[in-house]
């Protein structure tokens, strides 16, 4: 997740850039960058950190008359936070800003002799375009021929002193606006940037790309002829915009979690196999078991991966809540891989955990979400669950990131191990690669949904229950729902609850029943019957109708666990959201709660 901007006309171009990329800071602010060309005139700068510092590097910028302007907001893919790293790459006359992937780069780097001076996929388009602009001499055609070259996501504006009052553009996977008004073109990641500004917007395409200039503007297919703007009024307030049309961040990042666990798994997974470039081959060796400690959500999913490293890497794996791990003496082995998730990178209790295992000269890795946080510096490794930044309090698209990332792990050390037939990886990675269709919000499930949350607004109670690896998701469901809409719930292992909760059932009591087709469903199906007999109200959640069920929320049908996990936790994520609308609660920023919790 980056943001990027673009400016021609004669206005502020600076201003424009610059507040822009305050506008899409939210989408990445390690470090940014911007670039205008005046005719032969470059102005370059780039700043590591928050969006301020670029805006007092850039001081010295005055900008009069007409010109071309770029400009990014980084979240590192590739490569540390640095300036060399940061946006707009720039070749001998080129310079570009990227917001996406490239899958390839590595296979485009090594047949380009150019000089490279970072270490992202981004560098290479700048230098491809040179090689292909050097070869025509004809900037329209180098353009198009670079874009051909590239595979994985991109949002891409570029602007070269080879055919200077333009700006050659190109969207696949990632967001791109072109804004106009009588005088101006305007390109940014998303609506924000450009109210006040663009007057009407032509959203592009995957596979579309052009080039524009202050009277004319071009647009093609990828692989096909010219391609039609349409442009449309923009009516759309700031909020709204930043919200994307949705009633709350939460609900956007829901919804957004079937695009992003795509970024997760972009350049790791393919059929058949899982690697991390961040991971050298070796890095497991002498590891023979693995600990796991987070909070909150992050121990959630950590927990669902123990169960996954188990069963897939066959690897004695536990997960602990960080702030009970500090004070419990533990026994701290050296042949253990200790592993912290944390969505912020700045819990307290997890950072104190990883450093206590640090101190104990354990390998520590960590999943996190935000680069160059505490827990990022610290780690010996860390794999970035891409995510994006994480508005709503309540963690919904940090959480399905982090699980792929445990999956993953865990097939990647089955591999290393040997406890997997290839047979069992391709049908694992098959399974991965399904994910983004798993998370994908059904209309028609969100509406049932938001009729269904009316029934729950009462009682004394919830309780969410279920079985192995779908334990972790009812606590989940369980975190969820009590922390946006203050209802008391639970969540329980469904074959424990005979063991004492039970006493607890009578009609006021609604229990929330995972009930995978594909995981122990005869087993969790006894544990909701005993709990339907002494009259608890029961939701039950799976793709197999239950008939003793006073709810049934209908997910699709899937041969793997894992996508009906994936399935059932944007359902429990979408029911806690709308039973906390109904009852008035601000979902973003429940009470007491923070986003980032660096108080022990
Ligand atoms: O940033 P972290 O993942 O380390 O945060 C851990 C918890 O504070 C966090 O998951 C919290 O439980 C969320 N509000 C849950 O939605």
């Amino acid at each position: 997740m980056c943001g990027i901007v673009g400016y021609i006309g004669e206005g502020d171009i600076k201003g424009f850039l610059l507040e822009g990329l305050k506008e899409l800071e939210y989408r990445g602010y390690d470090s940014a960058g911007i670039a205008i060309l005046q005719n032969d005139n470059l102005h370059i700068a780039k700043a590591v950190g928050k969006l301020d510092n670029l805006i007092q590097k850039s001081k010295n910028i005055k900008t009069k008359g007409f010109g071309v302007g770029i400009g990014h907001t980084r979240w590192a893919t590739h490569g540390k936070p640095t300036e060399l790293n940061a946006h707009p790459h720039q070749g001998v006359f080129s310079y570009v800003v990227h917001n996406g992937i490239i899958e390839n780069f590595k296979e485009i780097k090594a047949q380009l002799d150019a000089q490279f001076v970072s270490q992202t996929d981004t560098e290479v388009i700048v230098h491809l375009f040179e090689k292909y602009f050097n070869q025509t001499k004809e900037a329209k055609k180098a353009f198009e021929q670079t874009i051909k070259r590239l595979k994985g996501a991109y949002a891409i504006l570029l602007i070269t002193k080879a055919d200077p009052n333009k700006i050659f553009f190109a969207k696949k996977g990632s967001p791109l606006i072109i804004g106009k008004n009588e005088k101006e073109i305007f390109f940014a990641s998303s609506d924000a940037p450009l109210i006040g500004h663009a007057k009407e917007v032509h959203y592009l395409e995957d596979d579309e790309w052009g080039v524009a200039s202050a009277h004319t503007m071009e647009l093609y297919k990828n692989g096909g002829g010219k391609s039609k703007l349409s442009f449309q009024p923009l009516t759309i307030d700031k909020e709204y915009a930043q919200k994307g049309g949705y009633r709350f961040f939460m609900e956007k990042e829901i919804y957004e979690q079937s695009d992003v666990i795509g970024d997760t798994m972009m350049g790791r997974v393919e059929e058949g196999d899982v690697h991390f470039e961040e991971i050298e081959e070796g890095f497991f060796d002498g590891i023979d078991a693995i600990k796991i400690c987070a909070c909150g959500t992050s121990y959630h999913a950590g927990l669902s991966g123990s169960y996954l490293l188990q069963r897939l890497a066959r690897i004695p794996t536990s997960s602990e809540i960080a702030s009970e791990f500090r004070y419990k003496e533990p026994i701290l082995r050296k042949d253990t891989l200790f592993i912290v998730i944390s969505q912020s990178g700045e819990t307290a209790d997890t950072l104190e955990a990883l450093k206590m295992a640090k101190a104990a000269g354990l390998k520590t890795l960590a999943i996190c979400n935000v680069d160059n946080s505490s827990i990022v510096r610290l780690a010996d490794r860390t794999i970035l669950t891409r995510a994006g930044i994480e508005k709503g309090v309540a963690s919904t698209k940090a959480f399905t990131t982090q699980v792929m990332v445990l999956w993953m792990l865990a097939l990647l050390l089955a591999k290393q191990r040997a406890t997997l037939t290839q047979e069992k990886i391709d049908e694992e990675t098959k399974a991965m690669l399904q994910t983004p269709k798993a998370l994908k919000v059904l209309p028609q499930l969100h509406e049932r949904l938001k009729r269904l949350s009316k029934r729950y607004l009462h009682g004394h109670g919830f309780f969410f229950i279920g079985r192995d690896l779908f334990y972790p998701l009812a606590l989940e469901g369980a975190l969820k729902l009590k922390e946006i809409s203050y209802l008391h719930a639970e969540g329980y292992p469904a074959g424990e609850m005979k063991h004492g909760p039970i006493a607890l059932a009578d009609p006021e009591l609604f229990t929330i029943a995972l009930m995978p087709r594909t995981l122990l469903y005869d087993k969790i199906k006894s544990n909701v019957e005993e709990l339907s007999a002494r009259d608890s109200t029961i939701c039950s959640i799976g793709h197999e109708w239950f008939e003793l069920a006073d709810d049934f929320i209908q997910i699709r049908r899937w041969t793997h666990p894992m996508l009906e996990y994936y399935d059932m936790s944007v359902v429990l994520q979408l029911l806690a959201m709308e039973i906390a609308i109904r009852l008035g609660n601000d979902v973003d920023m429940p009470r007491n709660l923070a986003k980032s919790v660096t108080v022990e």
